[in-house]
């Protein structure tokens, strides 16, 4: 068993490893001033000794918690066989766990990238090639090339991920970015249909807003893409990367629609903390692609699909996705407790174990005070505190938690900022009544 000292957080100039990073890293994150360590299950522990509980999982990444001995039993194996092989050649897990992606999303084939940008990127790309026809000059945007993405969307940092994600500070340092971008308020029916024709080559959102505050599309809104695309040809992408595979306690969240995408991308949770992500298509889409119009050299090597599958493999038979469910009624339910005594609580939103808590106030200081009382989350577009627990949390560590957020709330000082503009995507409080 691990120690479970609750130690002060370390002073930066303490560890040699902090200076190091000071010195010699891009300045691309404003990291915490301590160094983590390790992780066993639902907790992680830094360099003092200090435990966490971890409401955070690498950003949705950490799905089965830290050193899952299934996982690490897998990685172990496959790294004395082979890590590495060649999309030159087949390996013995790409094909099987793309026939597994395939039966749980009732997509049709698949492609392994390395993240979850190079997903969204390489569909970007797929889109424009299905709309190319033989009139279009070859060197010339074809007839129809353009892209509707969503207002507080996130997809990436690459060139494609951020020409389709929406704050400016992720987008405008780098123009000109992707032409043909335009960008639709998130689950406006009459603003996707006023920028809709046969133009559009494809819709991409996320089925639920991760980064943007934890929005979830409206059925009606999904629905009407879901025509929209249909009738002029488009294609229609759904970004499952933070919210897929598991996390809504289905596989993934647009399976309580009636209707498929065209295209689903995939990544996070998926080789349970290894980089992979993936394009799942339809056949249709599929048709369009030969060899040598897209690759990749590491995306689907042996070593990650091995783990993938034994992911996919472990949910099932552990029956996860009833945990997610179970555990997320409980989660609800004490957050709803929590809402009635802290009046700056304005909305929760989410479903599974991808929740939103919106606050009145500044939200960065309660993930900080989270972190002194050993518990992590994160707050996203200031004034969403967002959880994203692992899949195997239990009823205890539940209750935990809200011992643990109750004390965060309480003792964090209020900072009355501007509070957060009301838009679609941010509609005004109400009842805390977002879908399970
Ligand atoms: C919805 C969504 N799409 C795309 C990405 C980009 O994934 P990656 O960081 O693996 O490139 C993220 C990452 O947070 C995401 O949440």
């Amino acid at each position: 068993m691990q120690k479970t000292k609750r130690a002060p957080v370390l002073k930066p100039k303490a560890d040699p490893r902090l200076s190091d990073a000071e010195q010699f890293l891009l300045p691309t994150y404003k990291r915490q001033p301590f160094v983590f360590t390790h992780g066993r299950g639902a907790y992680v522990y830094d360099s003092t000794g200090k435990k966490y509980l971890d409401f955070l999982g690498g950003i949705a990444v950490n799905a089965l918690g830290h050193a899952h001995p299934r996982i690490v039993k897998v990685i172990r194996r496959e790294a004395a066989r082979a890590i590495h092989l060649s999309n030159l050649y087949h390996n013995a897990y790409q094909g099987p766990l793309a026939r597994k992606l395939v039966e749980i999303s009732g997509m049709d084939r698949v492609f392994f990238s390395n993240s979850g940008a190079e997903a969204a990127d390489g569909a970007l790309k797929f889109a424009r090639l299905c709309a190319r026809t033989a009139s279009d000059a070859p060197d010339k945007p074809g007839a129809k090339h353009r892209i509707l993405a969503m207002q507080n969307s996130f997809h990436g940092r690459t060139f494609g991920g951020v020409s389709v994600t929406f704050p400016e500070k992720y987008r405008l340092p780098f123009a000109p970015l992707l032409p043909g971008v335009e960008f639709v308020r998130f689950n406006d029916i009459a603003d996707l249909e006023s920028k809709f024709d046969d133009t559009v080559c494809a819709v991409i959102f996320e089925t639920i807003q991760g980064e943007g505050g934890i929005h979830p599309a409206t059925e009606a809104f999904w629905n009407r893409a879901r025509s929209l695309t249909t009738q002029h040809g488009a294609l229609l992408i759904a970004d499952e990367i933070q919210c897929g595979l598991g996390r809504t306690g289905r596989y993934f969240a647009y399976q309580k629609f009636s209707s498929k995408p065209d295209i689903v991308l995939i990544a996070k949770p998926l080789a349970a903390g290894l980089p992979l992500g993936a394009i799942l298509a339809s056949e249709a889409v599929a048709s369009r692609l030969s060899p040598g119009l897209h690759g990749t050299t590491f995306g689907g090597g042996p070593l990650v699909c091995a783990t993938a599958l034994e992911f996919l493999s472990v949910i099932d038979q552990k029956k996860l996705l009833e945990n997610v469910r179970a555990r997320s009624a409980e989660l609800r339910e004490g957050l709803a407790k929590l809402a009635s005594k802290f009046d700056f609580i304005r909305e929760i939103r989410g479903e599974g174990l991808i929740l939103g808590i919106e606050v009145s106030v500044d939200g960065n200081p309660f993930a900080a005070e989270a972190l002194r009382q050993g518990l992590i989350i994160n707050c996203t577009h200031d004034f969403t505190l967002r959880l994203l627990p692992p899949f195997i949390i239990t009823r205890a560590q539940v209750r935990e938690f809200l011992r643990l957020f109750e004390l965060v709330l309480a003792k964090t000082p209020k900072s009355i900022s501007a509070a957060p503009a009301q838009n679609a995507a941010n509609p005004p409080r109400f009842a805390h009544s977002a879908a399970r």
